[in-house]
């Protein structure tokens, strides 16, 4: 599956040329250099003697352009910029890396047998989860992309107010879980846990008649769902509805059915965020009234984030995310230094549809912009990227032409 250009070309730095091979020597190695048929020894005693053999003279000191100033050269200890004058200096001292096993790919999976373009997300759809899925879910292996994340778009008749149908054993997630493991059993399924696609109201929790979305018992409901998740065969489930104590909760809960084994990644720090907007969208799960600011955080907050790591590290989270990401590499970088947690970024709809509108209207190069937005994620602390360009980024890294 991974290929050794793959983990070369994963080393370099953005700006090289895929084309670019490491040689032995350099240009001149076409030219046939004629033995002597001398021995060492008669080499060496050849030099000794003052009988030195013809090589070709340092180039030539390259011209400036008519008009530069002539300037005395500024007499300095460090000159940054000799780390980086050449492709390959500037491989070796490269600090971070980027590869297609950092990527988590999140899809969308629906009922339907089509795959339903996201108007929103350029290049994204609601798959079907018996037949585009699996397409999709091949593709992303062949470039070394093993880990997705499965959101689900339940039909409204089956949304209820307390979101029941979340830990439903049949339920489409479930169902889906199944399916791919069968046939891929080595692939690493994350899920979400949360209320919001399965309810009402377009909520994460439970809504009181007041409009309080009610903790405790939603996290009641949360570990029902979790359970089912890894009953079908997650791997990782993720709860990314904020609620106080859920991560807590849902350890407990899966120990008691056996699911030891099966890991949380919590949504730490997840911000109420407008960067959601096309997400919600794709799964028509826009809040019913009000926003999502009693459970999420306030985007001016960084301090706070702490007091979520503190809670999660506490109730046994395997991995802590931030969310959104690029807005937010401070927050991954606070948690990064603040935790020996690995850490996830979500690289969020938004995030993913801004770049996309770029490249489309030519106003940026969308695959350099995609993926100099990944390195920067990996840069602030990021193990893994949550990411809709899992697969477009995989096959750039990979050398492919898309
Ligand atoms: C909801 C959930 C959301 C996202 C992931 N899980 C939306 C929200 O909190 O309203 C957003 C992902 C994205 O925008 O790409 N539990």
């Amino acid at each position: 599956m991974m290929t050794s250009s793959m983990l070369y070309y994963a080393n370099l730095p953005l700006s090289m040329p895929r084309m670019l091979r490491v040689r032995a020597s350099n240009t001149n190695d076409n030219v046939p250099i004629k033995k002597m048929g001398m021995s060492d020894e008669e080499c060496e005693a050849a030099i000794v003697a003052g009988n030195i053999p013809e090589a070709p003279p340092a180039p030539p000191k390259p011209a400036a352009p008519a008009g530069t100033p002539v300037v005395p050269s500024l007499s300095l200890s460090r000159r940054p910029r000799r780390n980086r004058r050449s492709p390959s200096l500037r491989a070796a001292f490269q600090e971070t890396s980027l590869s297609p096993a950092n990527l988590v790919y999140p899809l969308f999976i629906h009922e339907g047998e089509e795959d339903t373009p996201i108007g929103a997300m350029p290049g994204c759809y609601r798959l079907g989860w018996r037949h585009g899925l699996v397409e999709e879910v091949s593709k992303a292996r062949d470039v070394g992309v093993n880990s997705i994340v499965l959101f689900p778009k339940v039909p409204d008749a089956l949304k209820t107010s307390t979101g029941d149908e979340a830990y439903n054993e049949n339920g489409l997630v479930p169902r889906t879980i199944r399916l791919l493991k069968d046939k891929y059993p080595d692939l690493i399924i994350y899920t979400d846990v949360a209320l919001d696609p399965y309810s009402s109201d377009g909520h994460d929790g439970i809504v009181r008649e007041d409009g309080v979305i009610m903790n405790d018992e939603t996290v009641h409901q949360l570990c029902k769902q979790a359970v089912a998740q890894a009953r079908a065969g997650a791997d990782v489930v993720s709860p990314s509805d904020m609620m106080d104590g859920r991560v807590g909760a849902i350890r407990e809960a899966l120990d008691a059915e056996g699911f030891q084994h099966v890991s949380i990644m919590s949504y730490t720090a997840k911000y109420a965020s407008s960067f959601y907007g096309p997400f919600r969208e794709a799964l028509d799960s826009n809040p019913r009234f009000g926003d999502k600011k009693t459970y999420q955080m306030n985007p001016a907050n960084y301090r706070e984030a702490l007091i979520e790591t503190h809670e999660d590290e506490s109730e046994g989270a395997d991995i802590l995310l931030v969310k959104p990401g690029l807005p937010y590499l401070d927050i991954i970088r606070l948690l990064r230094d603040n935790s020996p947690l690995p850490i996830a970024a979500y690289q969020v709809s938004g995030e993913y549809s801004m770049i996309k509108a770029g490249g489309v209207l030519k106003m940026i190069d969308e695959e350099r912009v995609m993926m100099e937005s990944l390195m920067c994620l990996r840069r602030a602390g990021a193990d893994i990227i949550l990411t809709y360009f899992a697969l477009q980024a995989a096959r750039c890294l990979c050398g492919e032409k898309r």
